[in-house]
């Protein structure tokens, strides 16, 4: 649900297996936006109510723990919390699964560059939260069987 807004963006761009020029990448960092506006208004529910953190959450995911992310360039614990975790969660999949871009990389990779990056990109309370979770999650173990196959393109 968190990238419902990569809907508006076109499958030239999801898909490029390619780097995408300075273009390209403005027009994906929309997807928080667009994303935003799309739960909001799917919503029967007043945005001061329970939908609230949803549409929150869905516009900053992707901002980084320190600041560098969009589309707000908020930073550490301002950024919303279901924002942090979907942050983590995505990244996590985004580097374990192969798509257009990429081959998808081992957990254990990932878990290096993902530790290395905690405090800059992730908040570091929540990836150590995450990391004990991850080591026994059972979904874990399917997922390394199908890593030679895409799940979906972006
Ligand atoms: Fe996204």
């Amino acid at each position: 649900m968190h990238d419902v807004g990569k809907i508006g963006i076109p499958d030239s761009i999801l898909m490029k297996s390619g780097r995408l020029d300075a273009h390209e990448w403005e027009l994906i960092k929309t997807h928080t936006l667009c994303g935003e506006r799309i739960i909001a208004a799917q919503s029967f529910l007043p945005l001061s109510g329970p939908i609230q953190p949803i549409v929150e959450a869905v516009r900053h995911h992707h901002e980084r723990y320190d600041g560098s992310g969009y589309p707000d360039e908020m930073k550490g614990n301002e950024i919303p919390l279901f924002a942090r975790i979907i942050l983590i969660a995505d990244c996590y999949a985004a580097m374990t699964e192969t798509r257009a871009y990429h081959q998808g990389k081992s957990h254990e990779e990932t878990m290096t560059i993902m530790n290395a990056e905690s405090g800059i990109y992730s908040d570091p309370e929540l990836f150590e939260a995450f990391s004990k979770m991850i080591e026994n999650c059972p979904l874990r173990h399917r997922q390394a069987a199908t890593l030679k196959e895409p799940l979906h393109p972006c």
